[in-house]
């Protein structure tokens, strides 16, 4: 079974309610028919109850029993303007700002699974990354405990001897452009939440990268990710984590041996986690292209599950997308 169909099954077995706040949007409507078809989850599609409807039927897309709410005519608008008010205030944000952000599916579907009448959001269609972000890290905030936002793609990989059964999980290429060595480890504890709870990889093996082994190379680059890998440390003893290692010392056994001696991970890494946005951004889709995976992403260490496409995204990324969502609403 693919690591999707997995996650599918996972849905499945404790369907959770999706909001998708590009609902007139002519992949999501489609979309939407197969989350309900396949009992992924329950979508709720936010917009103009018209152009809703006019976006399923020129899709061929029947959304028959399908929630479809417009936050302008929502009698739930007040009170999300009221929360907002409340989250924002210390912002300057005033009561008319906040009806008049409410009033935007964006931020009214974040207000949905804020509130807990949504388990979580997926976006992405038309708006781009950081318009899907922000609402979500002012309203939706980290975890106790957890320092940062960041991201992990989830690499299916034609080559099954490498990472876990050929899945490798990469962290972070979407969210944090310079991360210090704080927010590194950070990141590091979220990607292996995400490991466990979508992946099903029961011990994950972490390398934190870099372009020096063990201290073959001295950089302040080098230095910080050598610090990370102490503050992840102390912060998560129990995980089985090492570095920093260069790319092929963490996923080939040979390279490992003998640039990382004794290393519980280096030759054998499932989770990957880059020094920062540029390196794992540019290495997701070299890995992506020339190395033929297939590659899905998530955020990782919001309170509440909210995710983010690409807007070249089809119907099944879509898809996909709320699936991944669903399970991480199951374990948030
Ligand atoms: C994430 C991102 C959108 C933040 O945007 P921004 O406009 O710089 O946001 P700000 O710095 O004004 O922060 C807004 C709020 O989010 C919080 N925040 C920002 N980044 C955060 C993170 N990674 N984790 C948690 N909170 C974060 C800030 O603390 C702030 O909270 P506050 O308003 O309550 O004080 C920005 O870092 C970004 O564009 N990252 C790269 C995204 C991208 O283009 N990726 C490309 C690959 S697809």
């Amino acid at each position: 079974m693919s690591i999707i169909d997995g996650v599918k099954a996972k849905a499945r077995a404790c369907v959770k309610t999706i909001v998708l706040p590009e609902g007139d949007e002519k992949r999501t409507v489609r979309a939407a028919a197969i989350i309900r078809d396949e009992g992924i989850a329950r979508p709720v599609l936010l917009g103009n109850t018209q152009s809703i409807r006019r976006a399923a039927e020129e899709n061929g897309a029947d959304i028959s029993g399908i929630s479809g709410v417009d936050p302008e005519t929502s009698p739930e608008l007040r009170r999300y303007a009221d929360a907002l008010y409340e989250l924002r205030k210390n912002k300057g944000v005033t009561p008319e700002e906040a009806l008049k952000l409410a009033r935007d599916p964006m931020y009214y579907g974040i207000m949905m699974v804020k509130l807990g009448d949504a388990d979580g959001l997926v976006s992405g269609a038309v708006h781009t990354t950081g318009d899907m972000l922000r609402p979500a890290l002012q309203l939706i905030k980290t975890k106790p405990g957890i320092k940062v936002v960041s991201s992990s793609f989830l690499m299916e990989l034609p080559n099954p001897n490498i990472g876990w059964n050929g899945l490798l999980v990469y962290s972070d290429c979407v969210v944090m452009p310079c991360p210090t060595a704080e927010e590194l480890a950070s990141i590091a504890v979220c990607a292996a939440e995400t490991a466990r709870t979508l992946c099903g990889i029961e011990e994950p093996r972490m390398a934190l990268l870099s372009f020096s082994t063990k201290g073959s190379a001295k950089h302040e680059l080098v230095s910080k990710v050598q610090q990370a890998v102490t503050i992840a440390h102390e912060l998560a003893p129990e995980l089985t984590l090492d570095g920093e290692m260069q790319f092929d010392a963490a996923i080939i056994p040979e390279i490992g041996a003998s640039k990382a001696k004794g290393s519980p991970v280096a030759g054998r890494a499932n989770v990957l986690i880059f020094p920062d946005l540029q390196a794992g951004n540019i290495g997701y889709k070299i890995t992506e292209r020339l190395g033929g995976a297939k590659a899905c992403a998530v955020l990782q260490g919001l309170a509440k599950p909210c995710n983010d496409l690409s807007r070249g995204c089809s119907v099944d990324d879509i898809v996909t997308t709320v699936a991944l969502t669903a399970v991480q609403a199951q374990n948030a």
